[in-house]
């Protein structure tokens, strides 16, 4: 496929999405300021990029379960989910989200704090109704998602990052919080695609490597883009926090994270055999966004 059709099959993945997110997310009455969040948090235009791969992923593993477009729904939720809280006065006390005004902003705390908690529980009910999963896919994509999410999952990184990044770190523990407050939910993101494939024991272990590797990988171009204006969050969020920028430098991040990509690749190329849209993507991705990171 040529860069053309790349990218017209990327839009139309991420319509799908779109499209499928604004369905599952039915507007409620004049009143319901929490409904309006939750379509706000999950709708407003972010990158998408769980969801793509989640539903590049499993073309390349030749999967054409129906199932597939709810699972990469139900991801965006729990991101959106995680921005919400992410953004709270509490939390990292943003003001700006995918160039709007954060949800607390918008709608107050109570409401936001509420949204996130809806989306949260929205996606288990869209795994747990998904169409064309077996009874055990399903069982296995909800404990999958719980775990993410979960104490030792998302909410533990969130924890790791704000109550340890305000002090110096090393740069294993901070590696480390990055890989629950970020690379967790992209193993999902992976593992949820593999489930709906039926993939053997191989691929998804091919798979959690590639997620470990991207989640580092995308945690230091989101931290590498702090500084800059255009990615319609608050610049200089970071200011004063332990990041491996602040500890490496811009450079010595840059490095780290083309190691990160080609070991990502390495895996990625074991678990996808001949389906190559995936590492497309994933090169074209990284190269755009780390054209404007720096
Ligand atoms: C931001 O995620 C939070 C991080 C894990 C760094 P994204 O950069 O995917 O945010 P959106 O979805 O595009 O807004
Ligand atoms: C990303 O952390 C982890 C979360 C999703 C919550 P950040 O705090 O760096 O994410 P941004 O920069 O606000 O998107
Ligand atoms: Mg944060
Ligand atoms: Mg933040
Ligand atoms: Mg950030």
């Amino acid at each position: 496929m040529n860069a053309m059709g790349q990218a017209s099959e990327l839009l139309a993945i991420r319509e799908a999405v779109q499209t499928r997110l604004d369905q599952l997310l039915p507007a409620g009455g004049e009143r319901d300021l929490v409904t309006a969040a939750s379509r706000e948090g999950a709708l407003a235009p972010g990158k998408r990029i769980r969801p793509v791969l989640l539903m590049l992923i499993a073309r390349d593993l030749g999967c054409d379960n129906p199932a597939v477009l709810d699972l990469a729904c139900a991801v965006e939720m729990v991101h959106a989910a995680s921005l919400a809280l992410d953004d709270l006065p509490c939390m990292d006390n943003a003001s700006l989200r995918r160039g709007r005004p954060t949800l607390h902003r918008q709608f107050g705390e109570d409401v936001a704090i509420l949204a996130a908690i809806g989306l949260l529980s929205r996606a288990f009910g869209v795994i747990a109704a998904a169409p064309g999963l077996s009874d055990s896919a399903r069982v296995e994509a909800v404990a999958q998602l719980s775990a993410t999410v979960g104490l030792q999952g998302l909410v533990q990184g969130q924890f790791q990052d704000l109550r340890g990044g305000a002090a110096a770190r090393g740069e294993d523990a901070i590696a480390r919080t990055n890989e629950l407050k970020t690379g967790v939910l992209f193993s999902a993101t992976l593992q949820l695609a593999a489930i709906a494939s039926d993939a053997c024991a191989a691929t998804r272990q091919s798979l959690a490597g590639f997620a470990t590797e991207l989640g580092h990988a995308f945690q230091l171009l989101d931290d590498l883009a702090d500084g800059s204006a255009d990615h319609g969050k608050d610049a200089h969020q970071d200011l004063g926090k332990s990041t491996l920028v602040a500890l490496l430098g811009v450079e010595g991040v840059r490095q780290r994270l083309q190691a990160h990509l080609r070991t990502a690749d390495d895996h990625l190329a074991c678990a996808c055999g001949q389906g190559v849209a995936t590492r497309r993507f994933m090169r074209a991705w990284f190269d755009q966004q780390l054209g404007v990171a720096s």
